[in-house]
């Protein structure tokens, strides 16, 4: 659907030059949410316009549906953008406008005629449920509705493909989820593929399919969102997990506990307690749970437990390897002091 081959995008000013996007090769599969997470200045923004060419790359090409809209002649491109809708985390809605009229712009643009547009105005009014805000201005909205507006206006001409600049970075964390959760239902009912760019991992774990992580101009890391989530790679994956999942435990605990701390990851929690219970029970060591949580990717549950195993070094080990044959991660994070 989205195909990215090697962009490089250089900003270049009098004195020096920045690679904003180095050597980046992506493939967007149609119909999923993909996520781009990253620090500010990693060149998120810039890839993303690279897409619709908002930014023209300074080499590598861009194939939307296997066209390469790199080499498309202006009328076309137009053409093509319009197949790409487009929001940001500031809204961008023009303030002396009506809701409906802002949505009513795209539309006229495009050179739908009048009638066809009132239309289609309130057909995408009711899809982000601002039906009785049709004649409110930007200034009578609250953040989420302006955004809300913003996405109708992205979809006024049934584009196939959303792009989205950290669109919900500037709401708090319910509106949010509300926003999130109209693009998963965007994406679902109308089948539009979404590309979605933010500095928060939460975003990425709530709606995306797959994700990449982006440094420095380059991709440091890609999967499914899940996989991403179970068995991150990088430095870099691992820290905006972290602010995810937190499951640092306290220094002051662990300098407590004398036992062996293990932390055990699953894919789900019900049938994975069972292996712990008879761990305990085949081995003479007790088991002492610190944290537990299930966390949902998207939809799928991730279990993790963190527990201090105590008893003979050997049983300990023994009962570890047990669970090492039965479980899909076992990590040993602290050694036992008394053995
Ligand atoms: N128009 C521009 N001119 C010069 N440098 C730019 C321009 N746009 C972005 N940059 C630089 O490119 C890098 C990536 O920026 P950006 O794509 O906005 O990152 P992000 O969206 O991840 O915060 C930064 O170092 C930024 O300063
Ligand atoms: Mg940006």
């Amino acid at each position: 659907m989205i195909e990215l081959q090697e962009i490089n995008k250089v900003y270049r000013t009098n004195k020096s030059s920045v690679s904003a996007v180095d050597d980046v090769s992506l493939h967007i599969k149609k119909g999923e949410i993909y996520g781009i997470v990253g620090y500010s200045g990693a060149g998120k923004s810039t890839l993303l316009r690279c897409i619709n060419l908002l930014e023209r790359p300074t080499s590598g090409d861009v194939f939307i549906d296997n066209t390469n809209i790199t080499t498309l002649p202006t009328k076309e491109l137009r053409k093509a953008r319009q197949s790409i809708g487009m929001i940001f985390q500031g809204f961008h809605l023009v303030s002396s406008k009506t809701a409906a009229e802002n949505i009513a712009f795209s539309l006229k643009v495009a050179g739908v005629p009048i009638p066809k547009r009132n239309e289609r105005v309130k057909e995408l009014l009711e899809l982000v449920g601002l039906a009785d805000k049709a004649d409110h201005y930007p200034t009578q909205l609250s953040g989420g509705q302006m955004q809300r507006v913003s996405i109708a206006r992205a979809l006024a001409n049934n584009p196939k493909v959303l792009l989205s600049d950290e669109a919900t970075s500037a709401l708090d964390p319910s509106t949010t989820k509300s926003i999130l959760e109209l693009l998963k239902k965007i994406n679902k009912e109308l089948g539009v593929t979404i590309v979605l760019i933010t500095h928060e991992m939460e975003v990425v774990k709530d709606i995306c399919h797959r994700c990449a992580v982006m440094q420095d101009g380059k991709i440091v890391e890609e999967g499914k969102t899940y996989d991403v989530f179970a068995n991150p790679q990088n430095d870099l994956t691992k820290k905006f997990i972290d602010t995810v999942l937190q499951f640092t435990i306290p220094k002051e605990l662990l300098d407590a506990c004398t036992g062996t701390i293990i932390k055990l990851q699953f894919q789900g929690m019900i049938a994975n307690e069972s292996i712990v219970s008879d761990m305990l029970q085949a081995y003479p060591v007790s088991g002492n749970i610190l944290h537990g949580k299930v966390e949902y990717i998207r939809d799928e549950p991730l279990g993790i437990f963190i527990m201090e195993l105590t008893g003979d070094k050997k049983h300990v080990d023994d009962a570890i390897s047990y669970l090492e044959k039965r479980m899909e991660q076992v990590e040993v994070i602290q050694h036992g002091s008394t053995h």
